[in-house]
């Protein structure tokens, strides 16, 4: 019976330490902000906590801010943890996205990847998402989310390879958008900047009501970042679609059947919009399925 006690004592131990071990590797192996990324706007309104392993940016009447990386990438999987203020915060958006910013001098259409936190206001909590590419936009699907976003950290992850855009909360695809170019509906295909920012999106974040700027200032916390991304500073953007690159294995080309299922679960129980049902006719995708 000791012997037993014993043994089960040895293993609880180790398994701590394998816990603690798998804990300090991810910190250990996770880069602090200022190795991929910087202060965009609004730098008073930004602090840096946990040695640079953690952000706050912060929105008061004055200003919010935003941050972005240092390159711009072409294709890969982009992820970020986060936390959105923890107050009535209609009006104010807190988001994550990818965006082109280079060569709109030379004619280049904007690209960009949105994820959008459009606030609180008693409703469950709503994740915008939308895709422009091409200088268009109004693409725009809102998935209620089955978690309080304010309470923990959850992550947020863009895959962008050849084929296709999944959009994923935790490790669950909410969203798909697949390259159907070949039927003429265009793809993103500019080297864009990861970029998270907290802003004032009032009126169209907030049906028309004010920010209470009372409850000011209002936080998110970001952590995360590392980037798995192709970037475009040393290398032709196409270096950017080879198969060498993980995120554009073949095995995600599109969905697997497991994510297939998670993912039209997501749909049926947390989609309250989607452009497809609201302005389909404009835009080819919407037709294919
Ligand atoms: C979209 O797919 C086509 C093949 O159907 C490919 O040639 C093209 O490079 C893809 N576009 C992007 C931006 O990845």
């Amino acid at each position: 019976m000791a012997q037993l006690q014993k043994q089960q004592n040895f293993c609880f131990v180790l398994l701590l330490f394998v816990a603690l071990g798998i804990a300090y590797a991810r910190e250990a192996f996770e880069v602090s902000f200022q190795q991929n990324y910087k202060i965009a706007w609004g730098k008073h309104h930004i602090f840096f906590l946990q040695h640079g392993r953690e952000v706050q940016l912060s929105i008061d009447k004055t200003s919010g801010a935003g941050f972005r990386s240092k390159l711009e990438y072409a294709s890969g999987f982009f992820q970020m943890r986060i936390k959105i203020p923890n107050k009535d915060c209609r009006g104010v958006v807190t988001a994550f996205y990818l965006t082109s910013t280079a060569y709109k001098h030379l004619g280049a259409k904007h690209d960009e990847i949105d994820f959008e936190f459009l606030g609180n206001n008693g409703q469950p909590h709503t994740l915008q998402t939308n895709v422009f590419t091409n200088d268009e936009g109004g693409r725009e699907q809102r998935h209620s989310l089955w978690f309080d976003p304010t309470i923990i950290f959850h992550t947020y992850g863009v895959l962008w390879n050849q084929h296709q855009i999944v959009f994923y909360v935790d490790e669950i695809p909410i969203r798909v958008f697949k390259n159907y170019s070949n039927v003429g509906v265009s793809f993103p295909s500019q080297q864009m900047h990861v970029t998270a920012s907290i802003w004032n999106g009032e009126p169209w974040a907030s049906n028309g009501k004010r920010i209470d700027w009372k409850q000011a200032p209002f936080t998110a916390q970001f952590q995360g970042f590392n980037i798995h991304g192709c970037q475009t500073q040393n290398y032709n953007k196409h270096a950017c679609y080879s198969p060498y690159l993980w995120w554009n294995d073949k095995k995600h080309w599109k969905l697997n059947s497991q994510q297939q299922r998670a993912y039209e679960d997501v749909r049926k129980k947390h989609l309250l919009y989607d452009y497809c049902s609201d302005r389909g006719e404009l835009h080819k995708e919407c037709q294919i399925n």
